[in-house]
Parts: structure tokens; sequence; C-alpha cells
């Protein structure tokens, strides 16, 4: 990987762009340095990025699927002239790669599968990396279109001066668009639906107190960080009328996996009767998982566990376990906030209307 771009323009304007391609490289805005560092990696091969994908420098479901796009872009302009049959074994095992590198979010797969969808349609002798790029390209386009739409449909359902809760980074940084748990903010904001956000710091990567803060600020958007175990006593004090939250996958009967803590909001939130909204495009719903239980769970170092910033907070060689994510039940969900429409429980029949043609 090339040493990290310092670029300090972003930092002026309102919208992000944490994924660029440009002069044959892909460029990140390197999410494991916010908010202390505005800096870019940029990428020549599938095998960086599938390493800055395990290595969080972008992170969100969405914007994994994007970058490994990309990437897929990139190991097919590697191939040369090499005879298709061996050109279309290089691109499953580069898609293989990219897809391992975080098991959760199904938009990676989804993605890789589309861009060797494309390869296969490719006519023998067309040129394959042009063609996969503009693919990518696509993909990337169409990621803004429905976070756009889905915020649009998901602001719509908040009561005017509503204060809402949010948990993990869900913004532009974590779709290479506009959002979208985060961009339904956004969009509700600007509406006047939205009056104050409650944004948890999600231990222990921090994408709350490092990113969401990040977004919100640049965009306006009035905000209180909290401690993730603040979200009960926000909750029981009636100071909180939605929670909002974004998903790596959604299996077919609603069950929804995202950032760690994610269940436990949902499970306060259905104490208190606030109600609970995911908010994700189709291609975050897996309707070959028919339950959580099918949804494979990445675990994480125990080091993001036992340090903070750099700095050991446990005692030397204390045990950790760091699951990225856990499975909120489709009962607890009030809604999932899709680009093709407003899906509510039964799941098992909406969610399949919505996303039944992949
Ligand atoms: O580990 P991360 O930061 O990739 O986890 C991100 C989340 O859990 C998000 O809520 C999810 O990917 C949706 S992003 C629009």
């Amino acid at each position: 990987m090339s040493n990290p771009v310092q670029i300090e323009s972003v930092a002026a304007g309102r919208d992000v762009t944490p994924i660029e391609w440009g002069g044959g490289r892909v460029r990140l805005l390197d999410q494991s340095r916010l908010p202390r560092e505005v800096s870019y990696v940029e990428l020549a091969s599938a095998e960086e990025v599938a390493t800055a994908i395990r290595e969080m420098r972008v992170r969100g479901a969405p914007a994994i699927g994007v970058t490994a796009a990309y990437g897929m872009a990139l190991a097919a302009a590697r191939l040369d002239s090499r005879p298709r049959t061996e050109a279309d074994a290089a691109l499953r095992d580069a898609a293989a790669r990219l897809a391992a590198a975080r098991p959760t979010a199904v938009n990676l797969r989804w993605a890789v599968e589309r861009m060797l969808r494309a390869a296969e349609q490719s006519p023998p002798g067309s040129d394959l990396a042009a063609r996969l790029l503009s693919e990518a390209a696509e993909l990337h386009r169409e990621t803004l279109d429905s976070d756009r739409r889905l915020s649009e449909l998901g602001a719509a359902l908040i009561p005017p001066g509503s204060a809402l809760l949010t948990h993990c980074n869900t913004g532009a940084l974590a779709t290479g668009g506009y959002g979208t748990a985060l961009g339904v903010l956004r969009r509700g904001w600007e509406d006047g639906r939205v009056g104050h956000v409650f944004a948890t710091e999600t231990r222990p990567w921090l994408q709350g107190a490092r990113l969401t803060t990040w977004e919100l600020g640049r965009l306006g958007v009035p905000y209180t960080l909290v401690v993730d175990s603040a979200a009960a006593s926000l909750m029981a004090g009636g100071r909180v009328q939605c929670v909002i939250t974004g998903a790596d996958r959604i299996a077919a009967n609603g069950d929804t996996a995202n950032k760690i803590g994610t269940l436990s909001l949902a499970a306060l939130a259905h104490h208190y009767g606030v109600p609970f909204y995911v908010a994700a495009p189709v291609s975050t719903i897996d309707l070959g998982a028919a339950s959580g239980e099918d949804i494979p769970i990445e675990e994480r170092p125990d080091f993001e566990v036992t340090h903070a910033g750099g700095a050991p907070i446990a005692p030397d060689g204390a045990p950790a376990w760091n699951p990225a994510f856990d499975v909120t039940p489709g009962g607890l969900i009030a809604a999932i906030i899709t680009d093709c429409g407003v899906t509510r429980p039964p799941y098992s029949r909406t969610l399949a209307e919505v996303a039944g043609d992949g």
C-alpha cells in the first residue's frame, strides 16, 4: 500500500468523498485515522483493497462493497492479454479474497458477484478492464441514488422536532454516497423533523465518537455524544423519540446483523416503547439467509477491546471477546427502510417483495 497522502481540502466542504477512482488507483479517505487526521491511501491492486477493508481504512457495509468493486476493476487491469479462461479464474480468485476480507456485510459479496457477472457477460476479445471499471463506477453512482431515496422515505416516518438515537457510523463515510441511517437523520434535519441526534460512541472501534460526530458536525446537525451505556437513561427519561441504525445483513425473516450493541438498543427501545428503525439498501438483504442464525458474525482482534487509542486499558494478557456485530430479531424492528420502500412485519413477505428480483 502506498504511503498516506495528506489532504486538508476535505475539511472545508460539507460533502465527504471517502472513495474515489483516479489514475488507475482507488483512493480512500483513511477512516482509521479520522477525526485527528484527514489522510488518504491509494491502492493499486485487489490485494491492497482486501487489506484496506480488513484493516477498516474503509468500513460500513455499502462502502466496502463499492471499494471491493473497484478492487475487481484493479484485478482486471492486471490481466493484460491473458486467455479468457485464465482471466476468469483470476477474477474469481480476486472475488473470493475480497469477499473474505469481512464476512458479515453481505454488500461485499453482492458487489463482487455483480462484478463477476459483468465479466462473464463481456464478449470474448472485449476490454475486460474497461468493462469492470465502468461497472464499478455505475455501482458507486447507484449507491448515492439509493441512499437518497431511502433517506427521503425514512425521514417521512419521523415526527417533527424529534430527538433520535443512532449507533455506529452510517453516513457518507459508510456508504460512499449520502448515508443510510445517518442519511435519514440528515434529510430529517433538513426537513425539520429531526431536532437533535444522540450518537453512541460505539465501543470498541468508536465509529460513533470518531466518525458520526465528524459527519454530523460538518453537516451542522445538532448532536450529543454519549457512552453506549447511556442509552437506557436517555430512553427511560423520554429524551429519545426514535432509534435508527444501519445494517450489515438482513435475513429473509427480518433478523438484522449490525454493529455490536445494536441488539441492546433494540431491546431497550422495545422495553420503553420507542420505535426502532433499520435503514439499508436492498443490497443488504440476503434472502438466502432464512434467519439470523445463517449470518456469519466477524470476530475481531482482542487488542481492539483491551486497548484504547493504542494504550492498554486492561491488564497484560486479559482475555477479551470481540464480536463486531450482533443480530437483532426482526420482531424488535418497527420498520426496515429500503431504497425500494418501507417494509414492516411480516418481513418474510415484505422483504421478499422489495428484494425478490435480487
Ligand atoms: O464494523 P463497521 O464499522 O464496518 O460496522 C458498520 C456498521 O455496523 C454499520 O451500521 C453498517 O455497516 C451499515 S453502514 C451504512
